[in-house]
């Protein structure tokens, strides 16, 4: 079978994985993780226009509207290089915005991590996260080495805005109602693979690496 780059789209509810797994499996491909929420989270703190648009709402857990978000994304996409594959996360996160992407680049891959609310809810209220480089800590399941010091790069850790139980349930709710619809955009492409995402970190990780080999693509 010829071995195909990844280009891949992760979803999932919120706390699923998807950054988490996303990190691990840019470096097991070697290709760039493209994560939706911190350049829209770099927009809001840019200051810019779009940013001051998008503040309100990612400050509440509700999906930024298509065309701040599909303007954002296309800015920032078209300044790196996605022609040797690459890990989006968190976008698209509706059909619309599949739609957008798909004129943009072409899709070979959409990963769907898929775990209970509760246990959504268990995670992100649990989450710290690197405010320099944006690596992700869990106050229980992974611990940094010192408390409140990011292991990576020493920067501090703090938990999300948006972790707070009100925003998360609202994000999950928008995910039942606006982001699940993907898997049937993607199924009927043919793109479409389901993951636990309930199981430990290395184990959600190497099912989904063998089940990606599976399907052809090359490390
Ligand atoms: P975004 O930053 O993408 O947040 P999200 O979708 O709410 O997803 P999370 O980052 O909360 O969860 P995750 O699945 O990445 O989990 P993680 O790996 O961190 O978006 C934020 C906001 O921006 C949105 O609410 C919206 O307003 C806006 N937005 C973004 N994209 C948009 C779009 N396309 N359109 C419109 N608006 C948009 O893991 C969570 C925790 O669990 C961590 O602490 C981790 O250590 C732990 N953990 C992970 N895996 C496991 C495991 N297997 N077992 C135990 N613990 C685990």
């Amino acid at each position: 079978m010829t071995k195909k780059r990844i280009q891949a789209v992760l979803f999932g509810p919120q706390g699923c994985g998807k950054g988490t797994q996303g990190q691990l499996l840019a470096e097991r491909f070697d290709v760039p993780l493209i994560g939706a929420g911190d350049m829209l989270r770099d927009e809001i703190s840019s200051k810019s226009p779009l940013g001051a648009i998008l503040q309100s709402y990612v400050m509440s857990g509700l999906l930024a509207p298509d065309e701040v978000v599909n303007a954002v994304l296309a800015q920032r996409l078209k300044k790196l290089d996605l022609s040797h594959g690459f890990i989006l996360d968190g976008y698209p996160r509706n059909v619309e915005q599949a739609i957008q992407l798909d004129r943009v680049t072409k899709i070979n891959l959409a990963i769907y991590l898929r775990i209970s609310d509760a246990e959504a809810v268990r995670r992100l209220t649990g989450r710290l996260q690197c405010v320099r480089c944006k690596a992700i800590f869990h106050i229980r399941d992974v611990p940094p080495v010192k408390a409140g010091i990011c292991s990576v790069c020493g920067g501090k850790l703090a938990p999300r805005d948006d972790d707070n139980e009100e925003a998360i349930r609202k994000r999950l709710a928008t995910f039942h109602f606006m982001t699940e619809p993907l898997a049937a955009y993607y199924r009927q492409r043919s793109a479409l693979l389901q993951v636990n995402g309930e199981q430990p970190i290395p184990y959600v990780f190497e099912d989904m690496v063998k089940k990606i080999a599976k399907l052809g693509f090359s490390s």
